[in-house]
């Protein structure tokens, strides 16, 4: 790795060259607050909380769009520093309303962490309200822009990350808000419902509408297709009610596509959800044991010749099932008619 160091709050730091002095201050544990970053979206600079400051560099520089050169010495909390942060967090909850969702339990919400970051207890500004139309049309998620604090982490998620670009930061100054085209809701627009823009906004303004805490999290495998997204099952009651993608693996840290996101706990909870083997008796379908089903199954392929059956896999599967259910096929069954399906 071509590495520099630099310090930072006085310790010393080892990053790989082209590191921002924020991912330098993470990788070395150093909290810095930040509420318009994210480690996949390009450096934005927009929210200001991650101001530092910089031996010979003139104000208070952005720590997430610098980048860390070599015996640079950074400061990131100190007096002036915390004292610019609480301006702009002040500024940001003159119309940040006090019933936020967000705090019913939940600990998503990174802005009320910055404001607990920064002790800000008093509320130095006249509040105001805005009342903007909750956007409810989105099957999964609800649009509240009453917390919106303008970060555009959504909307530049949506660019990308998403590559479908259903939303932009639309209006100017005070009112500048994230918006479908024409403002129209959100399911009238190109959104695919991935829920990307939901897991990054660090307020309340995008949540999902099921907002249960799990009381566990179990690691899985996404069992919609073939890509193996890694995701962690929260599950509660024996129910599993959320879904999270894993961000440390490398198979899709962490994104995930609306089924995978959205579509896991209904059918996993469904009460029609089969669980047994079916056969039919007497011209009705019946739950049997899978020793039963299986005993069937092979007395009636010993009926057909090579070349009379087909065979049929999944991408539900993993590779090594359908590396055994090809090889089935071709020495025990002796066809080579095996297709897969990635909805079976
Ligand atoms: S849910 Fe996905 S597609 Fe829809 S606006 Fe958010 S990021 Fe874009
Ligand atoms: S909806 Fe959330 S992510 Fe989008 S701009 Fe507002 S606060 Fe930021
Ligand atoms: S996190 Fe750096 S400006 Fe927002």
């Amino acid at each position: 790795m071509d590495a520099i160091t630099l310090t930072i709050d006085g310790a010393a730091v080892t990053v790989r060259r082209g590191a921002t002095v924020l991912e330098a201050a993470q990788q070395a544990g150093i909290y810095i607050p930040t509420l318009c970053s994210d480690h996949d979206l390009e450096p934005y600079g927009g929210c200001r909380l991650c101001i530092v400051e910089i031996e010979k560099m003139a104000g208070l520089p952005t720590a997430c769009t610098t980048p860390a050169t070599s015996g640079m010495v950074v400061r990131t909390a100190t007096p002036a520093v915390n004292e610019a942060r609480r301006d702009i967090v002040a500024l940001l909850l003159a119309d940040y309303p006090d019933d936020c969702p967000a705090c019913t339990g939940d600990d998503r919400c990174d802005f009320h962490q910055v404001v607990a970051y920064l002790g800000l207890d008093e509320q130095p500004f006249r509040r105001l309200h805005r009342s903007i139309p909750i956007d409810s049309s989105n099957p999964f998620f609800e649009r509240d822009l009453d917390y919106c604090i303008a970060c555009g982490k959504c909307v530049r998620t949506c660019d990308e990350v998403v590559n479908v670009d259903a939303i932009e930061m639309a209006s100017r100054g005070y009112t500048i808000l994230p918006s479908a085209f024409g403002g129209k809701p959100i399911v009238q627009s190109n959104c695919i419902s991935c829920g990307e823009c939901v897991v990054r906004c660090p307020t309340a303004a995008l949540m999902p509408k099921e907002r249960r805490l799990p009381a566990q999290e179990v690691k899985t495998t996404c069992p919609y297709c073939g890509v193996g997204c890694q995701i962690y099952l929260g599950v509660s009651d024996g129910q599993v009610i959320s879904v999270r993608g894993d961000r440390d693996n490398d198979v899709n840290r962490g994104l995930l596509c609306v089924k995978g996101r959205f579509g896991v706990a209904g059918y996993v909870n469904h009460p029609e959800r089969l669980t047994l083997p079916l056969v039919r008796k007497d011209g009705a379908l019946r739950e049997t044991t899978w020793d039963e089903a299986l005993e069937m199954v092979a007395g009636r392929l010993a009926g057909f010749g090579k070349g009379e059956v087909a065979v049929i896999s999944s991408a539900k599967c993993t590779n090594e099932d359908n590396y055994v259910i090809q090889k089935f096929a071709r020495t025990v069954l002796g066809t080579n008619n095996i297709d897969h399906c990635a909805r079976l």
